[in-house]
């Protein structure tokens, strides 16, 4: 969940331009790793209670998986093995494994993961269990063919990657047959408005149909930020171009108890206009 940041800066650097421009898969991964590493530390202290160590949130609404079962019954979650695609610091999956599942919990960053590590660490004191955790690009899963039942992802990985179908097929080939996977991005309408929680952020200021993506770059022209839009219908041909079938999209209602900003999104605006679309696939 991002769109909302400053321009990151590096020690003494001038800041970063934001543009419109192509950005391949290899310079997108290369950017989010950096990214993710140099501004973990403020991610987790700005939005880490919100998510809670271990709750499983699909977004800034606070759809909890715990009520929602987009994964199943947390009953049924008992004994299954389960993957956390760009996982941060490990919130769901964790929960995941307070259920009994078997979690894997997959991300790019290095910083993101030793928050999980450290969160790990703190919950060992009272008994926790910890996660498994593996630094890896969602665009190639380092697991064999099938091994997890599901997976899942909040946000991670697939609005940061140029061929989002990549990591589709890369999911099917390490589920079973039958195996379920959710994932959470940004709702593609939000695409047209500008990213701000205010009023300002309810009229429309881009085409929602310029695919180009949003690149934030150094003086020299790399890429140091990059996010990719996909329309609704990009991204159901993805999950089927994937080889999966969907079964379900949610996009979650702004709860009357939730009052927090977090970036563009803002009660006002998820009054009016989605802001998250979540993808329930099922391979056959
Ligand atoms: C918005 S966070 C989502 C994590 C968590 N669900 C949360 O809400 O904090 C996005 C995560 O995706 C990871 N990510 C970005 N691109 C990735 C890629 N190509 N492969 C794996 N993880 C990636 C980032 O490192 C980051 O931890």
């Amino acid at each position: 969940m991002v769109q909302e940041h400053e321009p990151s800066t590096t020690g003494e650097a001038a800041e970063p331009t934001a543009t419109r421009r192509i950005a391949d898969d290899t310079e997108s991964s290369r950017a989010s790793r950096g990214w993710w590493d140099r501004n973990a530390d403020e991610y987790q202290e700005e939005h880490g209670a919100f998510l809670g160590d271990d709750r499983f949130v699909w977004g800034p609404e606070g759809l909890d998986e715990a009520e929602a079962g987009l994964l199943g019954p947390a009953e049924a979650l008992k004994g299954r093995d389960v993957l956390e695609v760009g996982a941060g610091a490990a919130q769901c999956a964790r929960w995941l494994a307070a259920q009994g599942a078997r979690p894997v919990a997959l991300d790019l960053s290095y910083r993101q993961l030793r928050h999980a590590r450290r969160i790990d660490a703190e919950a060992a004191a009272s008994g926790g269990p910890g996660v498994a955790l593996v630094q890896a690009d969602a665009t190639a899963l380092p697991f064999r063919d099938g091994s997890f039942d599901l997976a899942c992802s909040a946000y991670g990985a697939v609005p940061f990657v140029a061929e989002p179908v990549r990591v589709m097929r890369e999911v099917r080939r390490v589920l079973r047959p039958g195996g379920r996977w959710v994932f959470a991005v940004t709702h593609p309408i939000r695409w047209a408005f500008p990213d701000e929680p205010g009023p300002e952020g309810l009229s429309v200021a881009a085409s929602y149909f310029d695919r180009t993506p949003y690149v934030e770059q150094d003086e020299s022209g790399r890429a140091v930020y990059v996010e990719h839009h996909r329309t609704l219908g990009d991204r159901v041909r993805d999950v089927v171009a994937g080889g999966f079938r969907l079964v379900d999209l949610v996009e979650p209602e702004w709860p009357a108890w939730n009052h927090q900003e977090w970036g563009g999104w803002s009660p006002l605006r998820g009054s009016l206009i989605p802001g998250t679309a979540i993808f329930v696939c099922e391979r056959d």
